[in-house]
């Protein structure tokens, strides 16, 4: 979901975390194999990720440094101000549940919101699942140190924080939810999606993937952030919307240390990007919010038409509060367009969004 990834009107519904280590495509429903290959050997010829990745293990130094500098400049190292001549990724503040004021929740202006609760449940499974796709992602970049080391440090623990943050939410708005009993059905409906082999073709390309996924997650909290009913879920979608922007920012400067070396078009890096937002999503989106309501409503089953009237209801205020501009902006970041296509391609960009998200230009 999210920043855009996902067919269909609001393909934002819920955070993504996955990326293209899951196997569903945009039908829902339909899933396909994908075979690797190495756009860096000559023949291209078709490889093994894990062998693509012993073969060009010089990556793995160029993402170390990245790595290294960058937390040496978060960390105030005047040896790491730099890296590869741009600026760092900013200081990141760190936040725990007890800075969220749970015990001041308004219940009145969210407990009556089914819409609500099924996007909050929903959002807190997908969040929650972090630690399959670290797995993952971990494996296919085992050569890499640092993208390795920072995956499994940071990211992880922050995304699976921002799981048990919104399931504590939930559970103190609506205590009869049976989260548990609920996130076991998702897990077992949505872990089999999720494959190693489905990852992206090239190292530079899976980390772009992955600044398309945390577009989508910090466009879907700004937009909580803004639309919330309720002044605790407000500022709790603001916290995480600073995580997922920093992740975005750490996928960034991982792609570009690996970009450096596979120069890969930009052609093929917009088409990749393309890809990715077109593709897949709506699947954990749909598979979550179908176990939150099926876990409360026993003996009832929830299809896709019922998914397509929940999103039609929330479709108001998506168009109202969705950042479609700072999505679009985040998107076209892994391309460097020339500024002047930059500037020319928004106003488009910007109106083709709105129609993918909302079905409407408005
Ligand atoms: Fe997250
Ligand atoms: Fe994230």
């Amino acid at each position: 979901m999210a920043g855009l990834p996902g067919r269909g009107a609001p393909s934002c519904l819920l955070p993504s975390s996955r990326g293209k280590s899951c196997a569903a495509d945009g039908n829902l429903g339909v899933y396909r194999k994908m075979s690797y290959s190495c756009p860096l050997e000559k023949e291209n010829r078709v490889s093994s990720a894990s062998q693509c990745l012993k073969r060009h293990s010089a990556f793995a130094s160029a993402g170390l440094e990245a790595w290294a500098l960058a937390r040496r400049a978060s960390a105030g190292d005047s040896k790491g101000g730099k890296l590869a001549g741009k600026a760092p990724v900013a200081h990141h503040p760190r936040w725990s549940l007890e800075d969220i004021p749970y015990d001041h929740i308004e219940h009145a202006r969210i407990a009556g919101s089914q819409d609500w609760f099924y996007l909050l449940a929903g959002a807190s499974f997908v969040e929650s699942l972090s630690d399959l796709y670290t797995r993952n992602l971990r494996e296919y970049y085992r050569q890499n140190a640092a993208a390795s080391a920072w995956l499994g440090e940071e990211w992880e623990p922050e995304e699976v924080q921002h799981g048990r943050a919104l399931r504590e939410y939930v559970l103190r708005v609506w205590p009869e939810f049976r989260w548990d009993e609920a996130y076991a059905r998702f897990v077992e409906a949505y872990s089999p999606l999720c494959r190693y082999d489905l990852l992206g073709p090239t190292p530079a390309l899976e980390m772009a993937s992955r600044c398309v996924v945390e577009t989508g997650t910090s466009s879907f909290y700004t937009m909580i952030q803004h639309a919330s009913p309720e002044p605790v879920l407000s500022r709790l979608a603001t916290r995480i919307r600073a995580d997922e922007v920093h992740h975005y920012k750490y996928f960034l400067r991982f792609f570009r240390e690996y970009q450096k070396k596979e120069r890969i078009s930009r052609w093929k890096i917009l088409r990749e990007l393309w890809r990715r937002v077109s593709e897949a999503d709506q699947e954990d989106s749909y598979l979550a919010v179908k176990c939150a309501y099926e876990t409360s409503h026993p003996g009832q089953e929830f299809g896709i038409r019922d998914f397509g009237g929940f999103r039609k209801r929330m479709s108001g205020w998506i168009r109202k509060h969705y950042p479609f501009e700072m999505a679009v902006k985040m998107l076209l970041k892994p391309a460097a367009l020339p500024p002047v296509l930059n500037r020319l391609a928004m106003p488009v960009l910007i109106r083709g969004a709105r129609l993918v998200v909302t079905g409407s230009q408005n």
